[in-house]
């Protein structure tokens, strides 16, 4: 069961000069209750798309086309189209998103526990009259410290700290709390551990599978780390220029590695291609999003490249067991890599 479906998404920043298409036509699912992962160089438009789940494009972003519908038991919401009073409640309630670098978000005069509660009473009001409840600061505290307790915090001293009393990793953790607050369906976490040490990473990953499993919270995982795709998420789409570039289970993808840019990011990772010897680097530069090579945008870079990929762009060809590839080289279904 999906619990987002994006269809064919273009999203232009619309600048004085010119207009950059930062996505361009990607179209992939989301599953209730699993974690998807994006992946791709910086650029390559994981924050655009993710952030036109929440209709929040930085300005001066837009969706030029394409959907992004929010699937809540019955009922389809349409996020493209949601006005600007019911997407205040949709965010955090329903989907809630932890930003790239969200550690400084948090507000430096407040302390923990108040910036949560203040969060509640705002959120309070979004509800429908009939089932609206006071929230009282006990109810909020055992709500709070619930939540810290769930992400490994010590409560007591966490909620009555200013953020510059916690670490890196902590402040972290308080932002994944912080995305439980309201039971949202759904969680984007835009690169979680930039910035956090080798262990303190782990923990984090480890910690946001645990929450995944016991809560049934499903989650996007914005990343250019393909190992931690590897490891952690259950579903993944490789980025390039903007466009989707293959999508499908963790064990499809990884265990086929049909796109040429995703088996050489498989191939140039040292955690998964354990024999140092034999990384090869991806060669030349990731794309000028303003200067697009023609047909393929992966074509300057492919070491498959055929005449066919300099001039036409290929669509995206689906497997049966919902694996897309977006190359010429899987057009008849047969994997020419290999021959
Ligand atoms: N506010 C903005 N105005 C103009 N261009 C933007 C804006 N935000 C992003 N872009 C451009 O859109 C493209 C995609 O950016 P995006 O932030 O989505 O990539 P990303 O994959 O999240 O990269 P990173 O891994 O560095 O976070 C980039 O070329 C970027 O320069
Ligand atoms: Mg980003």
């Amino acid at each position: 069961m999906n619990i987002v479906e994006i269809r064919n998404i273009v999203i232009d920043y619309k600048l004085k000069k010119y207009s950059l298409r930062a996505v361009d036509n990607v179209d992939f699912d989301i599953a209730a209750g699993k974690i998807t992962a994006l992946v791709g160089e910086s650029g390559s438009g994981k924050t655009t798309i993710a952030s036109s789940l929440l209709n929040c494009i930085s300005s001066p972003g837009q969706i030029v086309s394409g959907s992004v519908t929010f699937k809540d038991g019955e009922r389809e919401i349409r996020v493209e189209s949601l006005d600007e009073n019911s997407l205040n409640a949709f965010r955090w309630e329903k989907i809630s998103m932890v930003f790239q670098g969200a550690q400084s978000a948090l507000n430096p005069v407040v302390t923990i526990f108040n910036q949560f509660y203040e969060t509640m009473l705002v959120h309070e009001n979004y509800k429908p009259k009939d089932s609206r409840v006071k929230i009282t600061k006990e109810a909020a505290e055992k709500r709070v410290r619930y939540l810290l307790d769930f992400v490994n915090l010590d409560a007591d001293r966490v909620m009555a700290a200013y953020p510059h009393e916690l670490s890196g990793g902590m402040k972290q953790r308080v932002m994944i709390a912080f995305s439980l607050l309201l039971d949202p369906s759904l969680i984007i976490l835009d690169e979680p551990t930039t910035a956090l040490d080798v262990i303190t990473q782990d923990f984090i990953f480890r910690l946001l599978r645990k929450i995944n499993r016991e809560t049934g919270v499903a989650m996007l995982l914005l990343t250019h780390d393909i190992s931690v795709v590897a490891k952690y998420a259950d579903y993944v789409g490789v980025m390039y220029g903007g466009r989707l570039m293959e999508y499908g289970a963790v064990e499809d993808v990884f265990r086929d590695k049909l796109h040429p840019y995703t088996r050489g990011l498989i191939n140039s990772t040292p955690a998964i291609n354990k024999d140092v010897s034999l990384l090869k680097p991806i060669g030349g530069e990731p794309p000028n999003l303003l200067d697009m090579p023609s047909g393929c945008k992966f074509h300057p870079r492919c070491p498959y490249c055929r005449e066919e990929c300099k001039t036409i762009e290929p669509e995206t060809f689906s497997k049966e067991n919902g694996h897309k590839i977006k190359c010429f080289l899987y057009s008849d279904g047969e994997d020419k890599c290999r021959i």
